[in-house]
């Protein structure tokens, strides 16, 4: 028989108290998920409370990047997703294609001895593996640019990975400059070299709106996640990771009128009021908004029946280098 979602809460808090278990919920996931969080957050804090928490079992509402990071870093605990989806960014790149990078950057005359790989946290083990052997390491949106000040101190060429427009936005704001992997440039001009990945969620933020709403609301702010196209960034008044939008956000007067770019789920419930939405079309997570309640209680259920689904694994090696290049990330 299919349960209400208000008898699957009633039975997931059961599961909460009987179990061993953290729920774990990323700021973008659907309202009814992220309300049984124990932890929330953005990438970065999920990964590092969930270190610190000593329960056997985390059950991860999010991405699949996300829950690796929580195995890579803490590979001690077993990590269960209600789903494993993928975010549409970190599957633009894997092993193969993060070596294809390499290999240009080299035929432009740059000596692996002279390139300094940085993975955004929106990637797969594998390839936070890869930067990891090539020395490098693991950015969020949160801490990408004190991550690349510190980086450029060694004098090499950074390759960023996979988010494009991450990367090109903290090369302008750094007065750097910037090319993408094969876009006929050549990478030896450039100090930042960005793999040509994107968020599909982000790119739904347009001139358009951004003028829509100046127009219709003169005075309004306007704030975007730093996935957002370099243009989009450049005529907008803050541009944060999700943490800092939503610190930016609660601290405006309550009669400041704000356009918001960035993931509908999280712009939805953070101010009641003069909060928009910085675009005509919903700008959903399709991979954040797989995971239902039912997800979540069946994942549950499961560990209570002694047969845990959708635990994440990762190879030795992979785990080993991809955990170097997240503590890497995390000393600074
Ligand atoms: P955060 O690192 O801000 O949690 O964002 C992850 C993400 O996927 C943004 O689209
Ligand atoms: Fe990935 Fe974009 Fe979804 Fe973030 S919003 S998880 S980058 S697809």
């Amino acid at each position: 028989m299919q349960l209400t979602n208000e008898q699957l809460k009633d039975k997931i808090n059961e599961y909460k108290e009987k179990l061993s278990v953290t729920v774990v919920a990323h700021f973008y996931q659907r309202d009814e998920v992220f309300d049984l969080g124990d932890i929330t957050g953005d990438s970065l804090e999920l990964a590092v409370r969930t270190r610190d928490d000593d329960a056997e079992f985390v059950v991860f509402c999010g991405v699949g990047f996300m829950g690796q990071s929580v195995k890579v870093l803490s590979p001690n605990k077993r990590v269960l997703m209600p789903k494993i989806a993928c975010c549409a960014m970190a599957r633009m790149i894997d092993g193969t294609a993060y070596d294809n990078s390499v290999k240009t950057l080299n035929n432009a005359g740059i000596s692996n001895d002279n390139i300094l790989p940085i993975t955004y946290i929106n990637s797969s083990a594998e390839v936070k593996a890869r930067v990891g052997e090539m020395g490098g390491l693991v950015c969020t949106s949160s801490n990408a640019k004190v991550i690349i000040t510190d980086a450029l101190k060694v004098g090499k060429k950074i390759l960023f990975v996979p988010d494009r427009c991450l990367g090109q936005n903290i090369a302008n704001q750094m007065g750097l400059k910037s090319c993408v992997v094969d876009d006929g440039s050549n990478p030896a001009d450039a100090d930042i070299i960005c793999f040509d990945g994107f968020c599909s969620v982000h790119q739904l933020f347009s001139l358009d709106d951004i003028k829509f709403y100046r127009k219709k609301f003169p005075g309004i702010l306007i704030a975007v996640h730093p996935e957002c196209d370099p243009s989009i960034c450049d005529a907008s008044d803050f541009v944060g990771s999700t943490s800092q939008l939503i610190k930016y956000i609660k601290e405006l007067p309550p009669e400041q009128k704000i356009a918001v770019g960035t993931e509908f789920n999280m712009v939805s419930r953070l101010r009641p009021n003069n909060t928009y939405i910085l675009s005509s079309t919903k700008p959903e997570c399709p991979t954040m908004n797989e995971t239902t309640l039912q997800d979540l209680y069946d994942v549950l259920k499961s560990i209570d029946d002694g047969e845990p689904l959708n635990e994440i694994q990762i190879e030795e090696d992979t785990q080993k280098w991809a955990k170097i290049a997240l503590e890497r990330m995390l000393a600074l």
